[in-house]
């Protein structure tokens, strides 16, 4: 199984080398390997992940040229827009602004955030697809998440493992299960970047996470993403000396006041200047919120947008709010697929160089169809469950999560399934340099 094409070596530009993809020039950080020209290697993220055999690779970047181009034709047919949109004049011209590249006004995106009409969203995820193509070609990033463990001392409002929910069952990795299923994932199914998640258990301080990424490090070639609540600059800088290069930490909401009644004691400001200095230590962030929470208004996830934007992360993770029953929202309603999809195409419309995910929710609100629909608004990025099953029904943030009771291999053959319908390839190639 391969997540990634192996590059070749071309040259070395301010301190980073310039990779060849099948003719295609990118740039990558190195900090581990000692390079030559010539050499092949594989890159995630825009960090060179580990050196590979000049035979090995050769064997691969032949097998990989011809799905590659073919699956870039499906893609770019797919992608095409043929001017015969039935969508309104207004609808269109804000549009084109978008797709010239030009500035478009905070009510432009109000305008577009406001569609409901079957005709014009169907545009605007048309040109949100169009403009992925251009920026991105057929690029989609897969990352697997490990949940390590489900105790948390929080109590967010919207969240099924808050700690005063006393009806599920707590789990908590062991550090050699973490290490088992780290290895599983790199050597057996070949990921190249992972996603540890816990909630905040207070169990897995700073020095014990610390002490797993170096560990991992050690022994696996892997982009390794952080996500255990705020752990403070000192936290994060000791995640990043032990070996971790990116972080995953959603706001969850722009607006500070929402921000404080979901998260009883806790502030916004906080949890900006948690991500703010991540970037400073020159982690890779993936961020975002949530869609649809009760008393969120469309002018709030415009903000959202235009908040994550403010941030430039690696990656954008804009997931629905699902109500849980055992919260203080069991009474909400979910959001629509559509305001899911309005939000990924207007991410995409507001920074055409993010990578944005198609996220696990979305596909639990609407299973089989909403992943290729996330696709085909504007995302180009996925992830895959890679907690061990016996656990991972228990890392119930909402109920009835989607893949709950797959098996890993089943996720990945889902998933290439549906990238390969939609001409997708899953590899990360890298477009900010
Ligand atoms: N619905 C959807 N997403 C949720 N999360 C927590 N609770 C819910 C819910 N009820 C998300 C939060 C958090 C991530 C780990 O899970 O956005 O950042």
């Amino acid at each position: 199984m391969c997540y990634a094409i192996p590059g070749k070596i071309t040259g070395f530009e301010k301190g980073k080398v310039i990779v060849d993809y099948f003719g295609e020039k990118r740039y990558a950080r190195n900090e581990f390997e000692i390079l030559k020209e010539g050499d092949y290697i594989y890159a995630q993220g825009g960090f060179v992940i580990n050196k590979i055999e000049p035979k090995e690779a050769e064997e691969i970047l032949e097998f990989w040229k011809e799905t590659f181009f073919n699956l870039r034709e499906v893609d770019l047919r797919l992608s095409k827009i043929d001017g015969t949109s039935e969508a309104s004049k207004k609808t269109r011209s804000i549009l084109d602004k978008a797709l010239e590249g030009r500035k478009m006004s905070p009510d432009d995106f109000l305008h577009l955030m406001n569609l409901s009409d079957e005709k014009e969203l169907d545009y605007l995820f048309k040109v949100a697809n169009f403009i992925r193509q251009k920026y991105h070609k057929n690029a989609c990033c897969v990352h697997g998440i490990i949940e390590f463990s489900n105790y948390c001392i929080n109590d967010c409002l919207y969240c099924g493992i808050r700690k005063s929910n006393a009806e599920i069952e707590r789990y908590r990795m062991s550090e050699r299960e973490i290490l088992d299923t780290v290895r599983e994932s790199v050597s057996k199914y070949g990921f190249k970047a992972l996603v540890l998640q816990s909630g905040d258990d207070p169990f897995y301080d700073v020095e014990k996470i610390s002490g797993i990424i170096s560990k991992i490090r050690k022994n696996n070639a892997v982009l390794l993403f952080i996500s255990t609540g705020e752990v403070g600059e000192d936290g994060l800088r000791e995640f990043y000396k032990a070996g971790a290069r990116g972080v995953l930490i959603r706001f969850e909401t722009s607006n500070s006041e929402l921000y404080s009644k979901l998260h009883p004691g806790d502030f916004l400001k906080e949890r900006l200047a948690e991500i703010e200095a991540a970037k400073k230590l020159g982690f890779l962030v993936l961020t975002g919120a949530l869609i649809g929470l009760p008393e969120q208004k469309n002018e709030d996830i415009l903000k959202d947008i235009f908040a994550a934007k403010k941030i430039s992360p690696e990656m954008y993770t804009f997931g629905p709010f699902l109500p849980h029953p055992r919260t203080s929202f069991s009474y909400a309603e979910p959001p629509s697929v559509n305001l899911v999809l309005k939000t990924i195409a207007l991410l995409r419309i507001a920074d055409p160089l993010g990578k944005i995910v198609s996220t696990t929710a979305l596909e639990t609100l609407e299973p089989k169809t909403a992943r290729k629909k996330g696709f085909m608004a504007g995302a180009n990025s996925l992830m895959l469950n890679l907690t061990p099953e016996k656990y991972r029904r228990h890392y119930q943030i909402y109920p009835d999560r989607i893949h709950e009771k797959e098996t890993v291999d089943k996720q990945i053959d889902n998933a290439l399934d549906d990238l390969q319908k939609l001409g997708r390839a899953p590899t990360d190639l890298g477009v900010r340099t």
